[in-house]
């Protein structure tokens, strides 16, 4: 059938509510790459299994990422009218004793993360399931969904259906007010009214640069041809960062919307998403959404019985971090090798195949639907006066809470780290954290106030990128960290400019020879004055950021840098080179353990006799420092 009416959207939101809400008990595995990873498959198939042997009258259903993705397997429980409870950390034996108790009329007591009492996260005019939140049998206090520090601070925009409904079913996108955004568009608003609202809603992409988006799309429309694109980036090249991944698994439908609204208002009727292909599931997933929503004639000719006709295909990249780049992006898709091109022109005026064409990150175009929706001043109240609303961040690395969170701009790093983040896990001391992916920079504690934003992380050496944040301890070496990115950088360098090519290399060779213990005086200035040199003089983003690493971790952690070089020593003893184990006399007691578990026996000594390391044979591996119960192996 197609959609012509809002009456018939209507029909299908209420199909989409009882698919959602439906009257019986539902149960929902997390099935992202992030729980599936975990084991989510293992869990469902025990639930799957344990329903069919007991008989039980329950949906068992799939949905994407609810954010937390440390807590993976997740399983939600929804008790029709009363409460929806979230398991953490299941296991499929967990899973089999959880249908057992519901079976039997019980609630399950272990592993229950929270509640979620009523669904915040809701478009507005939608019903709130869970209204009574304490039905009489729940056990105990059960923290709600709103007091976990990890959710507390987070708004939800772009994350709101991810974990809430099947992404493989349009009726519950539709049923959570999907694709009425795109109606109102088609039935009331014009491309230069989409523009403003755009416009005035202040969003900016989210894919790094901060680019006004509305703006970038009134350029491509005033830009004249009868041929234009828009085009999905969902490239996401940064280590660490999943936050695209993660939408495009678990709400498909919210990119494909702003992707008709972006396309209508630039006047485009052809669009694709690049993404690459070590991103299976949500490629997956994402063709059986255009697939249902050409169905519907969400997609295709006519939409909405009007004169808007949109296509949107796929193109899946071979995994190179230069083509998130869009010139690269551009044309990998045109089936040439993906190296940049100089800008202007901009792809605004001459993109795909030489036509406009508008490029946005993924995490911006979910946020159309909801601006259209909702409109632009109640976008615009969220986040600060220059970065207005939400964005999706991947906070990983030391923090005790890992997993995708949606902030409001404004919100500080210390916000995001201690509080979303609960803190450095194993109670060990903040050192820096990294935004922005390669491009990004190491910001210190004294900075943890700085709000994030794109012109304040910016000021400090870093970027807001497209949201990768990853937080380092006290036992991180900061000259590895810089040495890290530049060997990504290096290897990811497509070759084209000469600053960018042997630029990163150089940089490689002398962080290199630091961390080796061979680094020398002058060092540092020289690293500086070549980065300098590689941002000034190369080709594309890539070349252009990749030194910022390098120069803010010897802005901020100059002395680590000198302790390498000066004193041949890593002060976080990591660098291998310059670190060496040995046993402490008066501790040892001969129990042998580290004897037996170094595997290059380089540790000698009978039982009950002081043990020794063989600094010749050591590989300096840690284990024999990891394992000893006594404190008898130290590094220095
Ligand atoms: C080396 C490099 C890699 C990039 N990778 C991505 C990416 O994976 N995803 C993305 O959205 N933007 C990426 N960008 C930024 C894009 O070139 C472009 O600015 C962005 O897709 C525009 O969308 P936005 O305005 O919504 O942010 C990258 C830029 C460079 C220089």
């Amino acid at each position: 059938m197609k959609v012509t009416t809002l009456e018939q959207l209507k029909a299908i939101k209420e199909q989409g509510l009882k698919l959602t809400y439906p009257e019986k008990l539902k149960i929902m595995v997390g099935m992202a790459t992030c729980g599936i990873s975990s084991g989510a498959d293992k869990v469902y198939k025990a639930l799957r299994q344990k329903i069919e042997e007991l008989g039980l009258d329950a949906a068992l259903e799939q949905t994407g990422c609810i954010g937390f993705c440390q807590k993976e397997p997740l399983v939600d429980v929804v008790y029709p009218g009363k409460v929806r409870l979230t398991y953490e950390a299941m296991t499929p034996e967990k899973a089999e004793a959880l249908v057992t108790a519901i079976n039997a009329g019980e609630f399950y007591p272990d592993n229950i993360l929270c509640r979620i009492d009523q669904e915040d996260i809701l478009m507005e005019g939608q019903t709130r399931p869970y209204a009574n939140p304490h039905p009489p049998e729940l056990p105990g206090e059960i923290p709600s969904y709103n007091e976990i520090p990890f959710f507390k601070k987070q708004v939800k925009i772009a994350l709101k259906n991810c974990g809430f409904i099947n992404p493989e079913r349009i009726e519950e996108y539709i049923g959570r007010g999907g694709y009425t955004a795109l109606h109102k568009v088609l039935t009331s608003m014009t491309s230069e009214t989409v523009i403003a609202e755009v416009k005035a809603s202040g969003l900016r992409g989210r894919g790094g640069a901060g680019f006004p988006t509305g703006l970038k799309w009134e350029f491509a429309r005033n830009n004249p041809g009868e041929i234009k694109y828009v085009i999905c980036n969902a490239d996401e090249g940064d280590p660490g960062a999943f936050m695209d991944r993660g939408i495009l698994e678990g709400d498909p439908h919210a990119v494909i919307e702003g992707m008709a609204i972006g396309a209508f208002a630039i006047g485009a009727r052809e669009g694709y998403v690049y993404c690459r292909a070590e991103y299976p599931l949500a490629i997956h997933r994402l063709k059986i959404a255009i697939s249902q929503a050409e169905e519907l004639g969400l997609l295709g000719e006519n939409i909405f019985g009007s004169d808007f006709s949109f296509k949107l295909k796929i193109r899946e990249g071979a995994g190179a971090f230069v083509c998130g780049e869009e010139t690269a992006l551009i044309a990998s898709i045109e089936g040439k090798v993906g190296e940049p091109k100089p800008r202007p022109p901009f792809p605004a005026q001459s993109g795909l195949w030489g036509k406009p064409t508008i490029i946005n990150n993924v995490k911006t175009w979910s946020h159309i639907g909801p601006i259209v929706a909702r409109g632009a001043s109640w976008y615009g109240a969220l986040g600060t006066p220059n970065a207005k609303g939400t964005t999706v961040f991947a906070l990983v690395g030391k923090v005790n809470n890992t997993g995708l969170a949606e902030i409001p701009l404004g919100i500080t790093l210390r916000e995001m780290i201690f509080e979303i983040g609960g803190g450095i896990a194993g109670g060990r001391e903040f050192k820096a954290v990294q935004t922005g992916g390669p491009s990004g920079g190491c910001i210190p504690a004294e900075y943890l106030d700085t709000p994030v934003d794109y012109e304040s992380l910016g000021a400090l050496g870093s970027i807001m990128g497209s949201g990768g944040m990853i937080v380092m301890d006290e036992r991180d070496c900061m000259v590895n960290v810089a040495k890290y990115f530049i060997d990504f950088t290096k290897d990811e360098s497509c070759g084209k400019c000469t600053p960018c090519r042997e630029g990163t290399e150089r940089l490689m060779e002398m962080l290199e020879a630091i961390t080796d213990g061979k680094g020398q005086e002058g060092d540092l200035d020289k690293l500086v004055r070549m980065s300098e040199l590689i941002k000034k003089t190369s080709l594309c983003g890539l070349g252009q950021t990749a030194p910022n690493p390098v120069l803010s971790t010897i802005k901020y952690f100059r002395e680590e840098y000198e302790a390498h070089i000066r004193d041949g020593k890593c002060p976080a003893q990591v660098c291998k080179p310059l670190i060496t184990f040995h046993v402490v006399e008066d501790l040892c007691n001969g129990c042998q353990l580290c004897r037996l578990l170094c595997p290059v026996e380089a540790i000698e000594g009978a039982k009950k006799v002081v043990h020794k390391v063989i600094q010749e044979k050591c590989i300096k591996c840690g284990t024999c420092f990891d394992k000893c119960k006594f404190g008898a192996i130290i590094v220095d």
